[in-house]
């Protein structure tokens, strides 16, 4: 099929590469001329394990190709996806829809009129029907067919994700539309994924209900671990008691330093406020956002107790500055709120994280950026783990002791054994246990 995918940001660009290794001649357009030249040179925007080899081979293969002509590229194209940004807006914390809706008056304007219209981006209920409205006012005449089509795509797992879903969801009462969808996903079908068909109001309320009640579990999974500490029990154990319970399930049950990321804050947030301007507030998740934002600050004080009562001067080394492992993106990470924290307090920041560093040299100016884990940790006078990163896991613990000013370390994602560390000689602090 030929399909046109617009937005070549993370979910366009995951999105078009795997159609295009389904098989489908894919155009992923952008606006940004120097975001497509860097895409035609093979260089990745964004840092996504698998991602640049998944793109190389299908452009080599003639399947996959990058433009800035949304005319040219939506003119003979079957499904046209939006899959632009859909930011916080500012103020009010409602879903910025500038992009979508501009991109639908576009698509609209050269689409052929057989197309039907995918919507990739996150958007709040009830956006698919003003899209339809700006399509269809556009070109008189054209009753485009427009499809909700969310994505379940974990950041540093997406191509995996998307090649293996839990499940698809195809929102329209189309017909037409719903056999063109299901002609894009069939070389899915093999392994039987459950295709969940339903109408596009609901299609685009899964989306926004699965992110939040994996926030929320994520959030649930914190407290306890917080209450494990006062009444000594280990969160580990309590996550693996329940999460065995297959009404509970194992996953997103890892406590942490809270979550972050491009999708959950700004995803519940979104909720949030489509639940009260509907007039039947989600109360539940408005705790879950509330008690997030300030878990990130209480990680601070945990960091300062460590040190005595006082980082005034001290140094501390942060490994793990992005959002989660395998990837760049520092978007509402833990570390941000951790280190402003502590550096306010009077500390000296050293920090190294495998791929955030570019990023961390922007958004971090005022810290020191190390070259490794070991040059980070060499004269410190506490060890903060802040983001699980595979290499985190089997550090020397002895050169690490040996380097550090005071052989202390708090684990925020629990990556290590307790006894371990203390059989090392350390003191270390974990969470929950
Ligand atoms: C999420 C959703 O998983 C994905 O389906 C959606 O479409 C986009 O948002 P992503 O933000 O990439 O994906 O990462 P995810 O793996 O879900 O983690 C989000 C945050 O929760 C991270 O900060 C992570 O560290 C935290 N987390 C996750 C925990 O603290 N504990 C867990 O058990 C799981």
């Amino acid at each position: 099929m030929k399909i046109t995918m617009v937005g070549a940001g993370y979910v366009g660009l995951v999105s078009g590469a795997c159609f295009a290794d389904f098989g489908h001649r894919v155009t992923c357009v952008d606006h940004d001329p120097l975001r497509i030249s860097a895409l035609e040179r093979g260089e990745m925007p964004i840092y996504e394990p698998g991602l640049d080899l998944l793109v190389a081979k299908n452009v080599k293969e003639g399947r996959l190709r990058f433009s800035t002509d949304l005319a040219e590229a939506a003119r003979d194209a079957e499904a046209i996806f939006i899959a632009v940004g859909t930011p916080s807006r500012r103020g009010d914390g409602h879903a910025d829809l500038s992009f979508v809706y501009a991109a639908a008056k576009e698509i609209a304007a050269f689409a052929h009129p057989e197309a039907i219209i995918v919507t990739k981006s996150t958007v709040p209920v009830g956006t698919g029907d003003e899209v339809e409205r700006i399509a269809r006012a556009a070109r008189p005449g054209v009753e485009f067919a427009v499809v909700s089509n969310p994505e379940f795509l974990r950041e540093g797992a997406a191509i995996g994700d998307f090649k293996r879903p839990d499940r698809i969801v195809i929102g329209t009462l189309d017909q037409r539309a719903r056999d063109v969808m299901y002609e894009i996903y069939r070389p899915l079908t093999l392994n039987e994924p459950p295709i969940v068909f339903t109408d596009r109001r609901s299609s685009e309320m899964i989306k926004y209900a699965a992110n939040a009640f994996l926030a929320l579990k994520i959030t649930f999974i914190n407290e306890i671990a917080d209450l494990c500490e006062k009444i000594n029990a280990d969160v580990q154990q309590i996550a693996r008691g329940i999460g065995l319970d297959n009404r509970i399930g194992s996953k997103f049950l890892h406590p942490g330093p809270g979550f972050g990321g491009s999708c959950f804050p700004k995803d519940t947030q979104a909720l949030v406020k489509t639940a009260q301007d509907a007039g039947a507030p989600l109360r539940i998740i408005e705790t879950v956002m509330s008690v997030n934002d300030a878990r990130k600050m209480k990680m601070t004080e945990r960091v300062i107790q460590a040190c005595g009562g006082s980082v005034q001067n001290k140094k501390i080394a942060i490994l793990g500055l992005a959002f989660k492992p395998n990837t760049d993106d520092l978007r509402e990470a833990p570390a941000l709120e951790i280190i402003n924290g502590l550096s306010s307090a009077g500390a000296r920041i050293f920090a190294y994280d495998p791929q955030a560093m570019p990023s961390a040299k922007k958004l971090l100016p005022n810290i020191e950026l190390a070259d490794d884990a070991y040059s980070c940790v060499r004269g410190a006078e506490v060890l903060v783990i802040v983001t699980e990163w595979d290499e985190f896991r089997a550090l020397d613990l002895d050169r690490i002791k040996k380097l550090m000013q005071q052989p202390v370390i708090v684990d925020l994602r629990n990556i290590y054994r307790p006894k371990e560390i203390f059989d090392q000689g350390f003191k270390y602090f974990s969470i929950g246990r």
